[in-house]
């Protein structure tokens, strides 16, 4: 049966009103697909009542938290930008293992959402985990950011009752629904961005100084190959380095791999077929632009075996 976005937009307006009545409730937005549409979802249910709060988790990318900000506002939506940074690369540092930095990205989330909940007087906390979110977590291939209750992690350790609207959806269906509810093009049909943010695609430890480095790649590489139109496309660092000449010297950096994908629902993707040319030319502006990559790789592997993010 082909899906029906207005009926279930019906339907979810009407089950997210019978659930939060005229209380407050928050909805956390990180810019991508999933959180966009969840939050002007949320909206139409709950209008004033609905606060959307932006994480500033210093994991976003480029000029993020002000774009999201004025997205959300100039709908009508009452948003908070929360800066925590802080928080989250104090309970990243030193971290290298990609499930204990995935865990330790989940904990500081929910204790940052915990502590909105309680300062907005808020009862409940919608979210847009997606069918994809669940299956992967519970495969045990990778602990998605905002999958708990279906893994038996009880919310209310962090204080929050959860309401997932799209949990049953993927991707397409996922856009249908923010098509369906009058956004824009550019938000509903964007590229699709973690919850983690780039700390997906920093390997070895998340800190500062090496998170800037991926900000600056995946600038140039999304102002590059987006004009493809790819499902996804990103830079990642790597915890190698390689000997390079710089300046005629001697210079040992580091390593960032260009990724971009196809795909329908994320579940399997294959690289895209990038022309020669682009590589080449966010190769030159990597290597220019940011002083301490030495090497750039382009990746060709398929989900599976590979994943499309690195952690
Ligand atoms: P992988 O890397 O598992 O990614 O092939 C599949 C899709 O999911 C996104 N992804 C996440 N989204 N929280 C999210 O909201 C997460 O923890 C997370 N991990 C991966 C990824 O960008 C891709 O679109």
């Amino acid at each position: 049966m082909t899906f029906n976005a207005k009926r279930f937009l019906k339907k979810k307006i009407k089950e997210i009103r019978k659930i939060a009545g005229r209380n407050v409730a928050l909805c956390a937005t990180s810019g991508g697909v999933d959180s966009m549409v969840c939050a002007f979802l949320a909206h139409r249910a709950l209008r004033k009542n609905l606060i959307a709060l932006f994480i500033d988790d210093g994991l976003m990318r480029e000029k993020e938290p002000q774009a999201v900000a004025k997205i959300l506002r100039a709908k009508g939506i009452r948003t908070v930008v929360l800066n925590t940074a802080p928080d989250f690369f104090k309970a990243l540092k030193g971290k290298e293992d990609p499930e204990v930095k995935r865990k330790a990205f989940r904990d500081t989330f929910y204790k940052t959402l915990g502590k909105a909940v309680k300062k907005y007087q808020a009862k409940y906390m919608i979210q847009g985990t997606i069918a994809a979110d669940v299956i992967e977590t519970k495969g045990k291939i990778k602990s998605q950011h905002n999958v708990l209750s279906q893994i038996g992690i009880n919310p209310m350790k962090y204080g929050l009752t959860i309401v997932e609207p799209l949990v049953t959806l993927f991707k397409p269906d996922v856009r249908k629904i923010g098509r369906a509810l009058g956004m824009s093009k550019s938000v509903y049909q964007r590229m699709p961005f973690p919850g983690p943010g780039l700390a997906t695609r920093v390997l070895g430890e998340v800190n500062p100084r090496r998170v800037k480095i991926v900000r600056k790649a995946t600038a140039i590489v999304e102002s590059e190959i987006t004009k493809l139109r790819p499902f996804q496309a990103f830079a990642v660092l790597l915890k190698d380095q390689a000997t390079g000449v710089k300046k005629g010297r001697r210079a040992f950096g580091n390593i960032i791999v260009i990724r971009s994908v196809e795909s329908k629902n994320a579940m399997t993707a294959q690289p895209t077929k990038v022309p020669f040319e682009i590589l080449e030319r966010i190769q030159r502006r990597i290597i220019r632009d940011i002083p301490e990559v030495t090497k750039v790789l382009y990746d060709l592997s398929p989900k599976p075996p590979s994943t499309i993010e690195y952690i």
